[in-house]
């Protein structure tokens, strides 16, 4: 069973928490805060307590290597903005003097730590490495979701050393939308899956098949499937060693109940990405120089249709090259849809969470979960365990 951070006496105690504040920082500043403001719940309700708060986190890959590009002080100071209380800083996790720091607090204070990738250890899993970092705390808490698909020392060599261990509110919530709606989900279920590459989502559609009523597929993911299926693409990209996968999986969709979706019609550039050269057509009639860039009204329509009738609907991956306005236009349809609707909905993946946030900021609390992984996020959908949940769930 997982122990969740409510069910611990935290007064007085050191709580080491692993968080994700893989964030993106430009010139010393953090430029999204999502990630970290979506673990303020579990932080607060630890200073609420009484208790003494360290937090640990990795930042980009610098594979071992110190790089100042890569410290975590620019998040630092994001979380004590957004805690409205200073915070103290170690520049190095496992020294002697950042164990100090966390052994000498207060009941109520908060201690960050530097960079964990900053050694290679860490992505080691190395048992001393995790021996080290345990030093610093007298509860395990991992609320790091996006990290919950890696095997670190953070994350999973650390379990071993801690008698009380659990996860926190964020982990909690990530776990409710993105596994126990799918055991019993309400139904029509739905899964919108775009983007540009098979690879990443194969599982995910693999899954959802025969759980699903439908897949819709979109973004240049879709144009593998229609080459598939024998349509011809022109110019728009489509991964030619992915046709016979997708083949598969619409072979393997007709043997289930599961209804795969695709676009019926695309609105793109003719010759090449940015020449202006605006052009509509359906699926049977692409002209050999047009690049397919979104999908066209009669798809948007047909989509729509579909949302309007589910009552669960997890989506990953945006329908079109939506960092560009003009070809947003399938995206944000889709998003109005499904925030005017009463349905469940979970959405995942940076450049979906992006496209919703860029469209209005304010839309992105109207889906009934955000979540804050990407790799993880695809991984649970699929199916899997992730490791540093499953080592929590052992006795
Ligand atoms: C992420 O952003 O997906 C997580 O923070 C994990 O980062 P990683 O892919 O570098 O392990």
């Amino acid at each position: 069973m997982l122990r969740k951070l409510k069910s611990f006496d935290l007064h007085s105690k050191r709580i080491l928490i692993r968080v994700d504040f893989n964030v993106p920082i430009l010139d010393d500043v953090v430029v999204d805060d999502y990630r970290i403001r979506k673990t303020i719940p579990t932080i607060k309700h630890c200073i609420d307590q009484g208790a003494k708060v360290i937090l640990m986190s990795h930042l980009g890959r610098p594979k071992g290597k110190i790089k100042p590009e890569l410290s975590l002080m620019p998040t630092g100071e994001k979380l004590a903005e957004l805690l409205e209380m200073p915070i103290k800083f170690s520049h190095d996790c496992v020294s002697e003097d950042a164990i100090n720091v966390s052994h000498n607090l207060q009941p109520g204070e908060v201690h960050l730590l530097e960079n964990l990738r900053f050694y290679n250890e860490e992505t080691n899993n190395d048992s001393q490495f995790s021996m080290s970092l345990s030093k610093h705390g007298e509860i395990f808490i991992n609320d790091a979701f996006g990290t919950a698909h890696r095997e670190h020392a953070s994350n999973v060599g650390i379990v071993s050393h801690f008698m009380n261990k659990g996860i926190g509110f964020l982990i909690e919530k990530e776990l409710e939308f993105l596994s126990e709606t799918l055991t019993d989900p309400s139904l029509p279920l739905l899964l919108i899956i775009g983007g540009a590459k098979i690879d990443t989502k194969i599982d995910v559609i693999n899954h959802f098949l025969g759980l699903a009523d439908n897949i819709v597929i979109g973004g240049a993911m879709a144009n593998t499937f229609l080459a598939a299926d024998g349509y011809h693409m022109g110019k728009s990209l489509v991964e030619s060693d992915k046709i016979d996968i997708a083949k598969k999986i619409l072979l393997n969709a007709s043997k289930t109940k599961t209804k795969i979706i695709l676009p019926i019609d695309f609105t793109g550039e003719l010759d090449s990405i940015g020449s202006k050269d605006f052009y509509h057509a359906d699926k049977d009639n692409i002209k050999d120089n047009m690049i397919c860039e979104d999908i066209g009204q009669s798809s948007i329509d047909l989509f729509k249709r579909v949302i309007s009738q589910s009552k669960t609907i997890f989506w990953n991956g945006t329908v079109g090259i939506a960092e560009n306005k003009k070809f947003a236009v399938g995206t944000e349809s889709i998003i109005d849809e499904i925030v005017d609707s009463e349905c469940i909905s979970v959405i995942g993946g940076g450049d979906t969470i992006a496209a919703v946030r860029n469209y209005d900021d304010e839309l992105i609390s109207k889906f009934s979960h955000a979540s804050t992984g990407g790799g993880a996020c695809l991984e649970l959908l699929s199916g899997k365990k992730l490791p540093a949940i499953k080592i929590l769930d052992k006795k």
